[in-house]
Parts: C-alpha cells; sequence; structure tokens
C-alpha cells in the first residue's frame, strides 16, 4: 500500500472545510437540525440532532468522499480508486465515484451489513468480501492497489475526507451559533476531527466530545496516551469497529477534542430504540452513539445547548430487531 507520510503532512484548517463546503453543496443540501421536546425533556437540556441519516446515502461519510473525488487529479481518476470499508465509507466512495464517473472497487469484511453490501454494489462499485475484519480488507486493498494500478483511498488519513465530513459541523454552527456541546461519533476519527477542528476554529469555547464503542477501544486508547495503539474489536456498532487507530485525524483530535468517552453495545441498543420512538428516525448504533453518551453524561450536559450529530442510519433489519427488544432503563 502506498505509504502516506500522515505524521508530517500538513493538517487540515477550517479554510479546508470552508472550501469543500463550496464543493459538497453542489451535490448535497445540508441536512436538518431538529430538535424534538421530548428528547429535551430525556435529558433536561436543548437538544439537537443532526440529521446525516437523511443524506442520500444515509450517513455523513458521503460529505468526503464527494469532496475526495472532486479533487482527485485526472490522472488518478482515470485509475479508479479501491478502499476498504466496514459499510459507509464504502458507500459514500461508491456513491462519489459514479457521480464523477470513477471506477470504485470497495472491499469489504466477509459478514458486513448486508444493507450497506447492496447499496454499495446499487451505485455501481465492484465489492469484493475479503478477510474477517476491517484490518484484513485493508490488507487486501494493498495488493488491489498494486495488481490494478488502483489509487488506494485510506478510510481515515485522507485530509480531504476530514475536510468533506467537517462541513456537517460548519452546518450546526450556522445554524445554531452558540451551541455549547457537540458530541460526535468515533470509529476512525474523520468525523470527529473535521467537527472539532471546525467547532474549535470558530468558537474554542465549545466542547467537543468524541464518542466511540467500549467494545472497539483503539481511536480511545490512542487519544488518551497520545501513541499508536491497536485493541480488539467486539461491538456491534459497524461504524466505530475501528482496530487500529488513523494517525491523521487522531493528530486533529489531540489537539482540538475536550472529552472521549466510550459507550456498550446496550448504551447503543437503548439509544436507537430511543431515537425511534421519540423522535421518529432510524439510527445505526454509530449514529445514535452520540446519545448513549448524552445519556450517560447527562450531568455535564443539563440545561445546555447540545448538538448530537447522528451520523447515519444504515442500520440492518437484524440489528434492529435486536435494538427493539432491548429494555429502555429508567432515567
Ligand atoms: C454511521 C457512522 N458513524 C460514525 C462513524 C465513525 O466515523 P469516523 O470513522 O470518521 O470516526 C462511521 C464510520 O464509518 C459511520 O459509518
Amino acid at each position: 500500500m502506498t505509504e502516506r507520510n500522515t505524521v508530517a503532512a500538513p493538517l487540515p484548517t477550517l479554510r479546508d472545510v470552508m472550501a469543500a463546503q463550496v464543493v459538497v453543496r453542489r451535490y448535497l443540501p445540508p441536512t436538518p437540525l431538529h430538535r424534538y421536546p421530548v428528547l429535551d425533556a430525556l435529558l433536561d437540556a436543548e437538544v439537537y440532532i443532526k440529521h446525516e441519516n437523511y443524506q442520500p446515502i444515509g450517513a455523513f461519510k458521503v460529505r468526503g468522499g464527494i469532496n475526495f473525488m472532486a479533487r482527485l487529479p485526472a490522472a488518478e481518476r482515470a485509475r479508479g480508486v479501491v478502499t476498504a470499508s466496514t459499510g459507509n465509507h464504502g458507500q459514500s466512495i461508491a456513491y462519489a465515484a459514479r457521480l464523477f464517473g470513477v471506477r470504485a472497487v470497495i472491499v469489504v469484511p466477509e459478514g458486513a451489513n448486508p444493507v450497506k453490501v447492496e447499496a454499495m454494489r446499487s451505485y455501481g462499485a465492484e465489492v469484493v468480501l475479503h478477510g474477517a475484519d476491517f484490518e484484513a480488507s485493508k490488507r487486501y486493498c494493498a495488493e488491489l492497489e498494486e495488481e490494478e494500478g488502483l489509487r488506494f483511498i485510506s478510510s481515515g488519513d485522507e485530509p480531504l475526507l476530514v475536510a468533506g465530513v467537517g462541513t456537517h459541523t460548519l452546518e450546526i454552527l450556522e445554524a445554531q451559533p452558540d451551541v455549547d456541546v457537540i458530541i460526535v461519533p468515533i470509529g476512525g476519527g474523520s468525523g470527529a476531527a473535521g467537527a472539532s477542528l471546525v467547532a474549535k476554529s470558530v468558537n474554542p469555547l465549545i466542547t467537543v466530545i468524541g464518542v466511540g464503542a467500549a467494545g472497539a477501544p483503539a481511536a480511545f486508547l490512542t487519544w488518551q496516551t497520545r501513541a499508536f495503539r491497536s485493541a480488539p474489536i467486539d461491538t456491534f456498532a459497524g461504524g466505530l469497529a475501528t482496530g487500529e487507530p488513523f494517525m491523521l485525524p487522531q493528530r486533529i483530535l489531540w489537539q482540538y477534542l475536550d472529552d472521549f468517552t466510550l459507550v456498550g453495545d446496550d448504551e447503543m441498543r437503548v439509544a436507537v430504540r430511543l431515537l425511534l420512538e421519540k423522535a421518529k428516525t432510524l439510527a445505526e448504533p454509530a449514529g445514535a452513539a452520540p446519545l448513549a453518551a448524552a445519556l450517560r453524561l447527562r450531568e455535564d450536559v443539563r440545561g445546555k445547548k447540545i448538538a448530537l450529530i447522528l451520523s447515519g442510519g444504515n442500520i440492518s433489519p437484524d440489528e434492529l430487531r435486536q435494538c427493539l427488544d432491548a429494555p429502555i432503563p429508567t432515567f
């Protein structure tokens, strides 16, 4: 796999996110930022849900894919691209590749969410099922890059992806400039890197909290220790199931992220169910993680104006069934 020096690479800036917004707006209208009185009551706070589940692929990642593909040099567009994904990143690349007429090969772990795999194929991507987990799929990308001359796209270490996804937070700040707290899910960290760099560059007083899966703590451990730490994966939240951290978003998170909390699968199941019942909206486990974190941090967010980035809604019927069966604790 082509080594890119993510340690020395310049970090994306607010200016890059603003430039990305010009591109992204051509293809995607801003997503709604809705308020639901029942969620306000649940958290005793002013709660805004950023509906990235309403994106055409059902997840925020499409912002990054479009920004990336729009700026890909013609020679690389002609070669085609290859990437590994547990789902939404792959959909984003597939969707953007179709928009710009680029060949896309997506390597997904065997046993990946079939809803996401079907969607990638429907956008015209070549989907290769390979490897037991994301890390194994990533390794296989290196072979395809070499054999077929494709341009490898890292799902985390690409400045254009980070700048693209950060546009969700620009939209939040345009609509609610005086937000106190933003809670954003973390898998590889690109979404939270974009969110925190935008929020802190615009107003350092905004608190940005990342939330990961307790069953996949690599990004958390790397953020906490400021050193590369891999960790096993045992979570049903596909979007948060990262076993090895990405250092480009980590460097941004080290600079800008205020806090990082982990939630269990049970908490995410409850949050999926609550979002369905109280906000009538479908979240996948990663997308519901910010609500799970807010419930856990209720004392800290009480009385504040908080934005929860509902990052995606691509849940499989089996996962949804599990969530609907989750007993709701008394809060
Ligand atoms: C729905 C959803 N939420 C959150 C994440 C985590 O995003 P990131 O990898 O940018 O941290 C992902 C990643 O694929 C996702 O699909």
